[in-house]
């Protein structure tokens, strides 16, 4: 990858779906992950293996694992909590794995169940079961910015993780905006630390559109050598964790906005225009009318 050269990692299937609250077949899935290996993306989060308990709308990863026409292009990543976790993606036969940790321990235990330092400890097996299989492993950090129950967080608190995660073997952090409140000075005001701790070239930024920043979130991170951005198409997204949290930034978008600046994506814009459409033919239908006890402010 050069430098003028960016990367949409895609997380539709995964960060888009796992919050929508109807079922969604695993066929429309499996035609959404082909669309998107077809628009030109390198890295398809295709899904997570959490508990099904936690997030049933992904309960059926294996089979969309099983029923995708893979490209050798393109490498299809899976979220992994924990090792039954692991042994589920490498039974599916995912090329990488996310581990996801937070930078506020409310997020934490309402995400994972467990403090950061605990979840850290869960995440040593699982980092030497990928060692040993060769499967590379991605480090989310979520509320890199602000908890809405434990407020602005200090950013060197991410930096120490972020730095923390790369020891352990990830080969990418990716920091996350999970409720999208960020505004370009506190990306600035973060990455000043981060950047400090692991080069821009081994992170990522993964910015909810929740305040409508996350474009000039993204381009605030450019100047910090930062050439990877997770987004979704359509804007697909939240995190059933994280009321309030909107959908990742949309890659379309993203995609657009980097051409203009000048930096290659790879993608093909005709084809994520039809991705995109089909991801938005999932969500759940907009209500037709106000909810009978909405009232006019
Ligand atoms: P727990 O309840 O503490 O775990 O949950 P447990 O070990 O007690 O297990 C509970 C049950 O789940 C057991 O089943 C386990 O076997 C089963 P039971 O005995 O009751 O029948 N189980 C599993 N089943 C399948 N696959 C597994 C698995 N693990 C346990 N991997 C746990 C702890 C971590 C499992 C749970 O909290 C969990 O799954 N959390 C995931 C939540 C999640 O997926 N959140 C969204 C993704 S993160 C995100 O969106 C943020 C991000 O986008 C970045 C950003 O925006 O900031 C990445
Ligand atoms: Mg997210």
């Amino acid at each position: 990858m050069t430098q003028n050269s960016v990367r949409i990692f895609e997380m539709s299937p995964r960060d888009g779906l796992q919050n929508e609250p109807l079922s969604i077949p695993t066929a429309a899935k499996v035609t959404l992950i082909n669309l998107l290996s077809k628009s030109g993306f390198a890295d398809i989060e295709a899904t997570s293996f959490v508990s099904p308990k936690w997030v049933p709308q992904l309960a059926d990863g294996a089979a969309v694992m099983a029923a995708i026409d893979r490209l050798p292009s393109v490498s299809y990543a899976a979220l992994v909590p924990n090792m039954t976790g692991f042994d589920r993606a490498l039974a599916a036969r995912v090329d990488s794995i996310g581990i996801f940790a937070a930078a506020s321990q409310s997020f934490s235990q309402k995400n994972i169940n467990c403090s950061i330092a605990e979840s850290l400890d869960r995440f040593q097996p699982v980092m030497a079961a990928a060692a040993a299989h060769k499967i590379p492993v991605r480090g989310y950090i979520s509320m890199v910015v602000h908890c809405p129950d434990d407020g602005d967080t200090d950013p060197q608190i991410v930096a120490d993780l972020a730095s923390r995660m790369m020891d352990m073997g990830c080969y990418q952090i990716s920091l996350g905006d999970t409720v999208g409140v960020a505004s370009p000075p506190a990306i600035q005001r973060l990455l000043d630390k981060c950047v400090r701790a692991v080069d821009g070239a081994y992170l990522a930024g993964h910015y909810h559109d929740t305040g409508g920043q996350a474009l000039a979130n993204i381009t605030a991170s450019l100047p910090y050598g930062i050439r990877c951005f997770d987004a979704s198409v359509g804007g697909l997204g939240g995190c059933p964790y994280a009321p309030g949290a909107a959908g990742n930034v949309a890659s379309e978008a993203v995609a657009e906005m980097l051409s203009q600046a000048g930096f290659a994506t790879g993608l093909d814009h005709d084809a994520l225009a039809i991705a995109a459409k089909f991801a938005s033919s999932l969500r759940q239908p907009p209500a037709t009318q106000p909810p009978a006890n909405w009232q006019m402010p």
